[in-house]
């Protein structure tokens, strides 16, 4: 049994399964999930709504101007027991995963400004600790002090493969590749930014789930948890 909450932070690579993974701990644990990545995908198509990214790109200080305007919160979705995303409002959990918003969103996420506030909405979210979040830097600077810090790997095959299978089953028009090459940048773009780029902190327990299943990592995690009580 887990005798007191504690702060799971868990990072890795594009569609490595953190949201998957940190779903189901969260549920078993009776704790919150955090997905600090739809705020960074929110504030993308906020951009993208808005004219700050058009044909000529992303206007980073525009953006930055805009931010004050922009307000995120999450909302529980008793269906799912999870808390969905909403931009000014209005529920974007859908739209957020749009090929588009992927396409853009590693350089949005790559402005300080933009990071400084997310940061401290997350750390908010997670002060009372009994929280499972996932990310890029949550581990190494929204919660450098959390008890459990995982960090995810899978092939770049299985990778893709699972993120075209979201993506067609909701409908959208993509290829395999295309959806590789899609991971395959924001990866290389998400681990090379001056400001909190994703890393494997040293206290980072690596899980390559390439060939585990979702209760394999569960069990394997709360027996870590269970361990370290
Ligand atoms: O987890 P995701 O693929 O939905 O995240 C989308 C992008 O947001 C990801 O490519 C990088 C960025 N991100 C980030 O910079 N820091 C986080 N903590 C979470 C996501």
């Amino acid at each position: 049994m887990i005798k007191k909450n504690i702060t799971i932070a868990i990072d890795g690579y594009s569609s490595t399964g953190k949201s998957t993974l940190a779903k189901a701990l969260a549920k078993s644990l009776g704790y919150l999930y955090v997905d600090s990545g739809a705020m960074y995908r929110a504030i993308t198509l906020y951009a993208l709504d808005n004219g700050i990214i058009d044909d000529k790109g992303l206007n980073a200080r525009l953006l930055i101007d805009h931010l004050p305007k922009i307000h995120l919160n999450f909302v529980m979705n008793p269906e799912c027991g999870f808390g969905e995303i909403f931009l000014n409002g209005k529920n974007v959990e859908a739209s957020i995963r749009q090929m588009t918003v992927s396409q853009w969103v590693s350089p949005v996420a790559a402005i300080s400004e933009v990071r400084r506030i997310m940061v401290s909405l997350q750390q908010a979210m997670g002060r009372s600790k009994g929280v499972v979040m996932d990310g890029r830097d949550i581990g190494s600077v929204v919660f450098p002090s959390a008890e459990i810090k995982l960090f995810l790997t899978a092939s770049d095959d299985i990778r893709a493969m699972r993120r075209y299978n979201e993506l067609s089953g909701n409908g959208a028009d993509v290829t395999i590749q295309s959806v590789k090459e899609n991971l395959m940048a924001r990866d290389q773009q998400d681990a090379s930014r001056s400001d909190s780029p994703l890393i494997q902190t040293e206290d980072a327990i690596a899980i390559d789930n390439s060939k585990l299943s979702i209760q394999d990592q569960v069990d394997q995690i709360l027996t870590l948890i269970n361990n370290r009580d």
